[in-house]
């Protein structure tokens, strides 16, 4: 099939690929010339593990081009998906300007019959406006209108993109349109073979399943935080009482993870987004509400515990701080904790030393305002002379340090570990001062 990305960051360059993987004749758009050019070089402009390989195969087998000519693109696909950016606005609800100029570049050159996807993250009633807008540009042109608007929103995960687009759990298609269905089937059956994960429904349910599974998610994320805080001050452990929890399957045991709070461009905006579209409602969602508030105390919670341990004015104390990205495998520094991190310790005087493994050129840019902030190449230089080192995203190659260096190279060896790296047992054996989150350390 003849496929287009409109947008080709995150989820357009992946759906692109990973499309493209199972035969389709891709053209990735995107209105970045920077981006377009770097990928036309043979470079990918994100950290995304895979990514680079299934996208090098599909350029060089010509399923794969990447373009910044709208007509090139609108023309290429008969299966068009919006995969642009859908950040919040000033009042929290999403901003769907990219999305109505993409469905308008549609609707301005459009000849054929079009199933128009919003892949983008989007609130109830998206897809009526998306019909509305390119219907508009066709009644300007004198053109009938032979397209169809389906819903099509993507669970992937940063750092797992490739796999999580390969083995979904869940496909949803939200349609009213029979042709529409039947081709959004038949391009993604290659991925539902061993048995079939796409589900049909109609469109505001598919649009607000989205953010069901977002804001639910957040939720568990945000209540075991605050259980971690409580589980501190009575005594009790976090981790066992997750393994308690976690083997009922009606819990189950993923995202159960306590830490510096959640961040990511999606779990932050999609439960402002849904709070908001509540409110057009006239419904407040109290328990998002609270899961927002409970995430914002999070992420100061390795500040509360460094003030604690050192004082409220840091000025002359260095730390070293480990986990940038806002998690894991990716260089993304949206919303990142540690960024609310170093703005409440550099506040109270205190230089950092940061380390992350894909992410600082990122964070470079995003801190440069901040002079209190330096970057070093390895984990290990970032120790030096440092008073206590600040753990915020569990890069796998934090989970066994040479444990000797805390000890020779920080002043005193203090760790404040905002994700549970380490148990507590073994660094109190090994005569390291352990703070994590919901365990006594
Ligand atoms: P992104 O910022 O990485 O990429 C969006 C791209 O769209 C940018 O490169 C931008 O230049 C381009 N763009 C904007 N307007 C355009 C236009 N008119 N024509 C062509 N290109 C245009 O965003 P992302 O992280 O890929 O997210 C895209 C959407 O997918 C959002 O709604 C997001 O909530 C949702 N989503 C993201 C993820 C994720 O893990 N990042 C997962 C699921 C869903
Ligand atoms: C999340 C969802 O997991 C995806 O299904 C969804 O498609 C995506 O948002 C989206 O809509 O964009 P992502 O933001 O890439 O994916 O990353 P997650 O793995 O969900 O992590 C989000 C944040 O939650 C991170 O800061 C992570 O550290 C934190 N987290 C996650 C915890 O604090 N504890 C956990 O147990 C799990």
């Amino acid at each position: 099939m003849k496929v287009t990305t409109i947008g080709t960051g995150y989820v357009g360059l992946v759906t692109g690929a990973c499309l493209a993987e199972m035969g389709n004749h891709v053209v990735c758009l995107d209105v970045n010339p920077d981006k377009i050019r770097v990928l036309n070089e043979g470079g990918i402009p994100i950290h995304e593990p895979g990514l680079d390989a299934v996208v090098a195969r599909n350029v060089a087998a010509g399923r794969l081009q990447f373009t910044t000519d709208v007509d090139v693109a609108v023309n290429h696909g008969t299966i068009l998906f919006i995969a642009v950016g859908t950040p919040p606005g000033e009042d929290g609800s999403a901003d769907l300007q990219y999305v109505l100029a993409a469905a308008r570049s549609i609707g301005q050159r459009m000849t054929d019959y079009k199933v128009v996807v919003d892949k983008s993250t989007v609130p109830v009633g998206t897809a009526e406006k998306v019909d509305a807008a390119i219907r508009e540009e066709l009644t300007k042109r004198g053109v009938p209108a032979n397209f169809a608007v389906v819903s099509n929103p993507e669970f992937l995960k940063e750092g797992a993109a490739v796999e999580d687009f390969m083995k979904p759990d869940r496909i949803i298609v939200g349609s009213d349109d029979e042709q529409a269905t039947l081709m959004m089937r038949a391009l993604y059956a290659p991925f539902t073979r061993s048995h079939d994960r796409l589900m049909v429904m109609d469109v505001k349910s598919a649009e607000f399943t989205k953010y069901a599974a977002n804001a639910m998610l957040a939720t568990r994320i945000s209540f075991m935080n605050e259980l971690a805080l409580l589980a501190e001050k009575v005594g009790a452990d976090i981790e066992l009482v997750r393994r308690g929890i976690g083997s009922d399957p009606r819990i189950g045991y993923q995202f159960l993870y306590a830490g510096a709070g959640y961040g990511g461009s999606c779990f932050p905006k999609d439960v402002k987004a849904l709070v908001r579209t509540g409110r057009e409602y006239g419904q407040e969602l109290q328990v998002l509400n609270a899961v927002e508030e409970a995430n914002d105390r999070q992420k100061q919670v390795l500040v509360d515990k460094v003030v604690a341990r050192f004082g409220e004015d840091l000025a002359g104390k260095r730390f070293a701080l480990w986990g940038l990205a806002f998690k894991p495998n990716t260089d993304d520094m949206r919303e990142a904790p540690a960024l609310a991190i170093i703005e409440g310790l550099t506040q109270r005087g205190a230089a950092i030393a940061a380390y992350d493994p894909v992410a600082m050129s990122e964070a470079s840019r995003i801190l440069s305002t901040n002079p209190g902030v330096s970057f070093c190449e390895r984990a290990e230089h970032a120790l030096a002379d440092a008073d206590a080192l600040i753990i915020v995203t569990e890069w796998k190659e934090f989970r066994t340090p040479d444990f000797d260096r805390f000890k020779s190279d920080l002043k005193q060896p203090v760790v404040f570990d905002g994700r549970n790296l380490y148990e507590p047992m073994m660094m109190k054996t090994l005569g390291i001062e352990h703070h994590p989150i919901g365990r006594s350390g």
